[in-house]
């Protein structure tokens, strides 16, 4: 066994985006194309003075969600690291860990930080995605600055550290040794149910399932099942199936791993049938994500948030009451109006869970959410899929009420926020590029301009100063305001790994309790044709609609 430095040249485009490097299959499998951006990343947190202290003697976590090529990239990772001066690495056994467990055990166990192995809800297989993020000592994502630091060093990377010696059993608990490197394998679920059990009730759930209460969960074939089949199943008494799809598989079977009505139609089906469970939900690759469904019923995640927030304190974890709630700007207003009612602070920030890590360190908020079905809070830096479902079977227990009844009482107290995001995918990225610069420069001759019976109040792209360390984060999203609190907004995607994706955002209140019951499609067609007006996507894309309008 030796320690190695080899010779390596720069690949282009190792830039994170929304949350990490994300590549095709591919592109990663190239010789030390993952070598390099490992390399690159030890490389800043050996020269990070800010990052609190250097990596050298530090535990790190890693695991990822067993797409394809995860195991590989773990004995490739361990290598570098054992070569990088780490004292130890706890990883997951088998490679495996969702991100809000990587979270959670960074935290638990005081780790300097870890790595995710995921491209979250993309596709997976040899074909598919693969991707990479680094978690910092607080457990969640890597702030911008570091992540453009790693992306400078990916452009000038020269040498490999690597040591020579043969793979770790990625499937044995217990210690092994890497050089002088440990490598601890830790069952992925245990930290992580520890968390849960802190925060609900689990005896009101035990006694749900024993009267009868039934679930289906949907794992998507990914790494959510080994983590729902442990706590609901083994821990809460759900029956045996209650988790379907609970196999993590390396191409997620040939699903799409993305938890929305248009790709877990399987479970939208089985939440419509005559016998319907009570409570439907699925997750997505690295289970940060959720849906949640009640019989017949789907929550939209911006109502999710609000209902959550209107209801914590009925939650053992947060009867205290929360500190204050965040959403990223394209989620509805629909949690800003139940904080306007508690008398909560809310916050506003670009896209991407990154940008809640310090408003929760901070202590300015207790929860947050994103309307691309993430919703989290401050026990872990991440979005967490089992975390809301449970939060949900935990909110039922104690009302005694259904998701449909729950959402239907919010609508008539609160009002309800219409709200759909229309994906247009896989669009030539100059495409794309021209019809944002396009719109931007018609912003400033919108506001008073009138689209029927709305006005326009404000026309801008969102620009975010971060009220912890008042870092500026420009040009997150184009919006457009009306005077009845309707909103427009347009966004390219930043996790994409072909083309350029559109993404359009519509919303407009309703607080007339007779309106609150149409299709949603139906409800903001109006706002649809406005945003086709002001930016024309059909014409310079050549699409008819959207590819997904969820
Ligand atoms: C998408 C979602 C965003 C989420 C991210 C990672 O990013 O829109 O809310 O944080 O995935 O799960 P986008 O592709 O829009 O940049
Ligand atoms: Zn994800």
């Amino acid at each position: 066994m030796a320690i190695q430095t080899i010779p390596t040249q720069p690949f282009a485009g190792q830039r994170p985006g929304t949350s990490g490097l994300r590549k095709k299959v591919a592109v990663f499998t190239q010789p030390r194309y993952l070598e390099n951006f490992v390399q690159a990343l030890f490389d800043v947190l050996h020269a990070s003075g800010s990052e609190a202290q250097a990596l050298n003697g530090q535990t790190l976590v890693l695991g990822g969600d067993g797409r394809f090529y995860n195991r590989t990239a773990v004995q490739i990772i361990l290598k570098l690291a054992a070569a990088n001066g780490v004292a130890r690495v706890l990883l997951g056994r088998s490679g495996i860990l969702s991100t809000p467990a990587v979270s959670a055990v960074i935290r638990r166990r005081q780790a300097f930080g870890g790595i995710v192995l995921s491209a979250s809800h993309n596709p997976g297989g040899p074909e598919g995605d693969f991707g990479i993020k680094y978690n910092a000592g607080n457990g969640g994502p890597a702030k911008e600055t570091l992540t453009e630091a790693v992306y400078a060093r990916t452009q000038v990377v020269r040498e490999l550290r690597i040591s020579d010696a043969p793979d770790i059993d990625l499937d044995r608990l217990g210690l092994q040794q890497l050089e002088h490197m440990q490598v601890d394998v830790i069952d992925p679920v245990t930290d992580y149910a520890a968390v849960m059990r802190e925060l609900f009730d689990f005896e009101l759930l035990r006694g749900m399932f024993q009267r009868g209460f039934r679930v289906r969960v949907d794992a998507m074939n990914a790494v959510g099942g080994p983590y729902a089949r442990a706590i609901l199943e083994s821990e809460l008494g759900a029956p045996t199936g209650t988790v379907v799809h609970a196999e993590p598989l390396e191409d997620f079977g040939g699903l799409h791993p993305d938890p929305n009505p248009v790709n877990a139609e399987d479970l939208i089906n089985h939440m419509q049938g005559l016998d319907a469970p009570d409570f439907g939900a699925a997750m997505d690759g690295d289970a940060d994500r959720n849906m949640v469904l009640g019989r017949h019923f789907v929550v939209t995640p911006s109502d999710s948030l609000a209902l959550m927030t209107a209801h914590a304190r009925l939650i053992p974890g947060y009867q205290g009451g929360l500190l204050g709630v965040a959403r990223s700007m394209p989620t509805s207003a629909a949690v800003d109006r139940v904080a306007r009612a508690l008398d909560l602070p809310c916050f506003e920030t670009p896209t991407g869970w990154k940008f809640f890590g310090n408003l929760l360190d901070a202590g300015c908020v207790s929860l947050c959410g994103e309307e691309s079905y993430g919703t989290g809070s401050s026990h872990v830096r991440e979005k967490d899929g089992l975390w809301a479902i449970l939060f949900w079977l935990n909110l039922q227990g104690a009302t005694g009420k259904s998701v449909e009844t729950l959402v239907r009482e919010h609508w008539r107290v609160h009002g309800r926020n219409y709200y759909t995001r229309h994906d247009y995918e896989g669009i030539a990225v100059d495409a794309a590029n021209a019809l944002m610069t396009d719109v931007r420069a018609e912003l400033p001759a919108l506001p008073g301009r009138r689209f029927g019976s709305r006005q326009v109040v404000l026309a801008d792209d969102f620009s975010y100063t971060d009220p912890v360390d008042g870092s500026v984060s420009g040009q997150q999203g184009i919006r457009l305001m009306f005077d009845d609190g309707a909103r427009v907004i347009f966004r390219l995607s930043g996790t994409g790994t072909e083309g350029a994706t559109l993404r359009l955002y519509l919303e407009r209140y309703e607080a007339d309790v007779a309106q609150q019951d149409q299709p949603v499609q139906q409800a903001l067609a109006e706002l649809a044709a406005l945003a086709e007006q002001v930016a024309g996507i059909r014409g310079r894309t050549g699409m008819t609609g959207p590819t997904v309008a969820t």
